[in-house]
C-alpha cells in the first residue's frame, strides 16, 4: 500500500463547507514497508483496514505483533473476521500492547466486569438495556492517561444493526484551515466523567469517586505519542469547555470541533459479524456505536490498554 498524499499536498478547505476532504493516511515522511505476515483490505481512505491471513487463537511471535502494531498506527482501527479468540486469548492479546486498563466505573453502571478477569468488560445489550454509546468520544479522555486503545471482541451480534464507525481524527485536523488550525494551537480543555457515566451513579458514590478522578486538562490538539502527528483531541461526550474562553465561544468552538467527527470523508464503518474483533487507536480516532438494534442482542467483550498523558 502507497501513500500518494502528503499533508502538505492536501487542499485546504472551509471545516464546515462542501468540497473534497482529502487526507493523507500517514504523517509526511513516514515510509510505507510491505506486510509480509498478513495482508489487509482498507475500508476507507485513511482508517480502517481488515486483516486477512492471521490467526490469534495461538499467541503472536514478536515480529508478527511489531507488523500488526505497524499496521495499527498506520490505519488507526483493524478488523480481524472469525478472530478465533477465547476470553483469555482476547485477554492476552490485548497483553501485548502493555499494561492492561480497569475501568473505574463500568461496575456502577453496567455491572458486567469480569471477576476472574477484571480487565475485560462484557458489554450486554438488548431488551433490556439499550445502547448509549452513539456520541462521538474517545475513551476515557477524563483519566490524566487516557487509554492506548482497545480490542473489542462480538460474541452475539444481531443479524443487521449494532455497527461501529470510527473516525481518523488527524485527518479531520489536518483539513481544518490554517485560521482554526492557529486560532486551537496551545489551547487546552476540560475533560470530565460527570456528565456521563456520573449520572448513572447515587450521589455517594459520585462524590467518592471524584476523589480520585476530578477533571483534567489536555491538549485540544495533541500530538500522537508514536507517529508524530497531530491529532484533534475534543469529544462531545467528555469535553467540558475549553480553558479560557467564556462559555458561549466555547460552546460555538467545541461545535465547530465536534462535528469533524462527524463527516464521513474521515470516517469507517464496521458491520460485525460473531467472533470479529476490532482493535482500535483510541489517540488517533474517535468512536460511534450506532444504537440501532433494540431490542436484538448485542454482547460484546472489550479489552483496553493503558496510555500516557497526551502532550
Ligand atoms: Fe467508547
Amino acid at each position: 500500500m502507497t501513500t500518494t498524499l502528503t499533508t502538505t499536498t492536501v487542499p485546504r478547505r472551509s471545516p464546515q463547507g462542501a468540497g473534497p476532504r482529502v487526507a493523507a493516511r500517514t504523517p509526511v515522511g513516514w515510509i510505507d514497508e510491505p506486510y509480509t505476515r498478513f495482508t489487509l483490505t482498507p475500508s476507507s481512505p485513511t482508517i480502517g483496514a481488515e486483516v486477512h491471513g492471521l490467526t490469534l487463537a495461538e499467541p503472536l511471535d514478536d515480529a508478527t505483533f511489531a507488523e500488526l502494531h505497524r499496521a495499527l498506527l498506520e490505519w488507526k482501527v483493524l478488523f480481524v473476521r472469525d478472530a478465533g479468540l477465547t476470553t483469555e486469548a482476547h485477554h492476552a492479546l490485548g497483553q501485548r500492547w502493555g499494561q492492561l486498563e480497569t475501568h473505574p466505573f463500568m461496575r456502577y453502571v453496567y455491572d458486567t466486569q469480569s471477576e476472574d478477569l477484571p480487565a475485560v468488560v462484557r458489554f450486554e445489550k438488548g431488551a433490556d438495556t439499550t445502547g448509549f454509546e452513539n456520541t462521538w468520544h474517545s475513551d476515557v479522555s477524563w483519566r490524566e492517561e487516557p487509554s492506548l486503545g482497545s480490542l473489542l471482541h462480538a460474541i452475539e451480534v444481531p443479524a443487521v444493526g449494532g455497527d461501529t464507525l470510527w473516525a481518523d481524527m488527524a485527518a479531520a485536523y489536518d483539513c481544518l484551515d490554517d485560521d482554526l488550525k492557529a486560532r486551537i494551537s496551545g489551547m487546552t480543555a476540560v475533560h470530565d466523567w460527570w456528565t456521563s457515566f456520573g449520572r448513572g451513579m447515587e450521589q455517594e458514590q459520585r462524590d467518592a469517586l471524584r476523589e480520585h478522578f476530578p477533571p483534567v486538562e489536555h491538549p485540544v490538539v495533541r500530538t500522537h505519542p508514536e507517529t508524530g502527528r497531530k491529532t484533534l483531541y475534543v469529544n462531545a461526550i467528555f469535553t467540558q469547555h475549553i480553558v479560557g474562553l467564556d462559555a458561549e465561544e466555547s460552546d460555538a468552538l467545541l461545535e465547530v470541533l465536534y462535528r469533524q467527527a462527524t463527516y464521513p470523508e474521515y470516517q469507517c464503518r464496521f458491520h460485525w459479524t460473531a467472533g470479529a474483533l476490532a482493535i482500535w487507536d483510541n489517540r488517533a480516532t474517535q468512536h460511534y456505536a450506532a444504537s440501532d438494534y433494540f431490542p436484538q442482542r448485542r454482547i460484546m467483550e472489550r479489552i483496553t490498554v493503558v496510555g500516557d498523558r497526551p502532550y
